[in-house]
């Protein structure tokens, strides 16, 4: 496969030629199997790095340098990233920092994987066999693996274990899916939302254990401040719009519907026809169940529908069962215990408690009993 390797670049005047140079005479020798080449992304370094590469360019006609304007790290891949697909035909890329804080004799594993059938191939620092630096001060020590769990914990992901690194092979494939959506966080920040998307998308991630070493020359162009803002700002946002427009919104929306009819159909019985406010209840409660076992099988969990006539009522049986189990035992369990153990006065606090809880159970068993994700 044509395989393009993306160094961005600003200010890395002599790194990028000792990187390329070990790339060149090194590593790309040693892989018999793939068309390997070097696209360098550099943002008018002030430093002259483009000229540096470009005179290499004479010596190595697999490598070529694409030159923009520096808006952040994330905007250079993008950039490159089409440009490599573009100019160059690249079918499988890398990200790779041009200080050699990443090991070029990693190349060859990342691209097994690939041929093993990975879509994203991520360096991770974070897991048996990684590591970062053990002279970085403890600062940015804390800063890289707070953020990290940071990422894992507001995103509830924690299959991944290195999300900001910046040491990656992918195919083309999965960057054209997402290149539309890359235009938002342009920073470091670019790392962790592409992975995201990536994730969220079912490519196959495969992560390789890796030793980050500290740059010898220059200096690194993260602004820490910035970056942690934008980072928060991002997986934040994501998270609120992965769970609220994901099955657990569309369950409370189809609850929320539930509630109303249930509520409609009390008031209607009992001002309307006269009938007695428990059995108007237990009317309204048997349409609201209907209506939210309907509702979450056509869309909360419609991937996972029921299609046979047998099953589909078997399943309603079920989730009246749930329902009922859940409001009985759960709902009104706590409201009791609340009154019983600490006091009637706070019994609003122990329904708001209970239906809190309930809502929790009726997810759960929803997800994993009734709608359970099945092979298809
Ligand atoms: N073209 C371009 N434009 N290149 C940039 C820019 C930019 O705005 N900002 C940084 N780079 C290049 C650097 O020249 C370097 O080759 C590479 O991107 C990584 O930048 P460093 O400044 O060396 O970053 P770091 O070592 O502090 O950060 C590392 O860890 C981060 C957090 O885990 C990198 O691996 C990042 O990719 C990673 O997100
Ligand atoms: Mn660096």
């Amino acid at each position: 496969m044509k395989v393009v390797i993306i160094i961005p670049t600003y200010n890395e005047k002599g790194n990028v030629e000792r990187l390329i140079t070990i790339l060149e005479e090194e590593i790309f020798p040693t892989i018999k199997n793939h068309d390997m080449n070097i696209l360098v992304a550099d943002d008018n370094s002030p430093d002259g790095t483009a000229d540096e590469v470009k005179k290499l360019m004479n010596k190595w006609k697999n490598l070529d340098i694409n030159v923009g304007e520096k808006h952040g790290l994330g905007a250079a891949y993008v950039r490159a990233m089409t440009y490599a697909i573009d100019k160059m035909g690249a079918e499988v890329m890398f990200e790779m920092d041009a200080d050699l804080s990443h090991d070029p004799k990693k190349v060859p594993i990342f691209l097994q994987k690939i041929d093993e059938g990975y879509d994203f191939v991520i360096g991770t620092r974070y897991s048996q066999g990684g590591s970062i630096p053990s002279n970085w001060g403890i600062n940015r020590k804390m800063f890289s693996i707070f953020g990290n769990l940071l990422v894992r914990f507001i995103l509830l992901k924690f299959a991944i274990h290195d999300w900001t690194g910046g040491f990656r092979a992918l195919k083309k494939e999965v960057f054209l899916k997402e290149k539309n959506e890359l235009t938002a966080f342009r920073g470091y920040t670019f790392q962790v939302s592409f992975l995201n998307k990536v994730v969220r998308d079912g490519f196959k991630v495969a992560e390789v254990p890796i030793h980050f070493t500290d740059r010898t020359l220059g200096r690194s162009k993260i602004a820490p401040k910035e970056y942690i803002i934008d980072l928060l700002k991002y997986i934040i946002t994501a998270s609120i719009k992965e769970k609220l427009l994901g099955p657990f919104g569309k369950f409370l929306v189809v609850g929320g519907i539930g509630f109303i009819l249930q509520a409609v159909i009390l008031r209607v019985l009992v001002e309307v026809f006269n009938v007695n406010p428990s059995v108007s209840n237990l009317l309204g409660a048997v349409v609201a169940i209907f209506s939210n076992y309907n509702l979450n099988n056509l869309w909360t969990f419609r991937s996972e529908k029921f299609v046979g006539f047998g099953q589909y009522l078997w399943k309603m049986l079920n989730f009246y069962a749930t329902s009922a189990t859940g409001v009985i035992f759960i709902q009104t369990g706590i409201i009791f215990l609340g009154d019983n153990l600490i006091g009637r006065k706070f019994y609003f606090l122990y329904f708001i408690v209970g239906t809190g809880v309930l809502l929790i159970y009726n997810f759960t068993m929803y997800r994993f009993v009734i709608w359970r994700k099945r092979p298809h």
